[in-house]
């Protein structure tokens, strides 16, 4: 089936069964390879992106879910300048990314929350990440960074607008 929806702001149309998934339909039929198969069945959080705004596990997701809508992936995160964003330069600031597999989904996480807080708690960035796993950090690098860029953001709320600084939302 044709699918068509908005990816990271730009229109796209795409023929693939309707059984294909979300993560699958950006994966093998978009190139964008940000977005990564850990669990499959919703577990992990590796594959997150934003669906119209919402944070949804795309290995569960099906691919014509997304259609007429609008889908925000790890390659639609970054600087004005195309490099990485203030919070993917604090995550390796912090330490907070070693294998990086869970990285992907941790920005969209991160992001999704920051988008509605800008002034989350520790227990609040905490269950953000609650869906999102990672073996390597032991998460507190991770919360650490979310909470130093909500931070900087708050700080900056005003002189760039609110969401100029990062990205394209
Ligand atoms: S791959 Fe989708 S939640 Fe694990
Ligand atoms: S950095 Fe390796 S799983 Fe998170």
């Amino acid at each position: 089936m044709k699918i068509e929806f908005t990816l990271n702001g730009a229109p796209v149309t795409v023929e693939a069964p309707a059984r294909t998934t979300l993560l699958a339909l950006l994966r093998d039929y978009l190139n964008l390879t940000g977005a990564k198969e850990g669990c499959g069945v919703g577990e992990c959080g590796a594959c997150s992106v934003l669906l119209d705004g919402q944070l949804v596990n795309s290995c569960l997701a099906l691919a014509p879910e997304a259609h007429g809508g609008e889908v925000i992936t790890i390659e639609g995160i970054h600087a004005p300048d195309g490099g990485p964003n203030d919070l993917q330069i604090a995550l390796v600031d912090y330490g907070a990314v070693q294998c990086g597999y869970c990285t992907p989904g941790m920005v969209m996480a991160a992001e999704a929350l920051l988008m509605r807080n800008l002034n989350p708690t520790r227990a609040e960035i905490r269950a953000a990440l609650a869906g999102n796993l990672c073996r390597c950090t032991g998460y507190v690098q991770i919360i650490d960074a979310i909470e130093a860029v909500a931070r900087e953001r708050r700080t900056h709320h005003g002189e760039h607008g609110e969401h100029g600084e990062h990205g394209e939302r």
